[in-house]
């Protein structure tokens, strides 16, 4: 169960083929290991063609564009302030959606990328994330 200190674990889902069925699964545990009461967050790095939003049915508010932005020139702002809840029933976690446009994707580096997900294992029990 949830300690202070945290070093979150990090789980990618990646595939060599598409439509196998890693955003399902990444939704899904998820769900199921916040159902269980980790803290949760979900990251959807398939940055052109993200869908996790739309398997949650959530309005996406601030994208992982938005998050990245804020986490560069906003250091003093909690990451967790930038961060998408979905709250189903007893079930809750953070979510970071994709772009919502194609062009946003172009423009996050693979170094923003890595950076973001070293600052969410120190908040988060796990860290689960989606790729293209
Ligand atoms: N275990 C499963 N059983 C039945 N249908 C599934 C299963 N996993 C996924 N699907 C279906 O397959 C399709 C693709 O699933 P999903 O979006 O999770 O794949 P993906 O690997 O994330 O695809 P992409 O590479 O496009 O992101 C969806 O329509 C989903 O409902
Ligand atoms: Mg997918």
């Amino acid at each position: 169960m949830p300690e202070d200190n945290i070093s979150g674990v990090v789980i990618t889902f990646f595939s060599t083929a598409s439509s196998v069925g890693k955003t399902l699964i990444g939704v899904n545990m998820a769900s199921e290991l916040a159902r269980q009461g980790y803290r949760v967050c979900l990251v959807d790095y398939d940055l052109q063609f993200g869908d996790v939003a739309n398997y949650l049915h959530i309005q996406v508010e601030r994208s992982v564009k938005d998050v990245l932005e804020t986490m560069n020139s906003r250091p003093d702002v909690p990451l967790q302030d930038c961060l998408t809840q979905y709250r189903y029933g007893m079930i809750s976690f953070d979510v970071v959606p994709a772009p919502e446009f194609l062009d946003e994707a172009y423009n996050i580096s693979a170094d923003d990328c890595r950076r973001l997900i070293e600052k969410l294992r120190l908040l988060y029990d796990y860290v689960i994330i989606d790729t293209t």
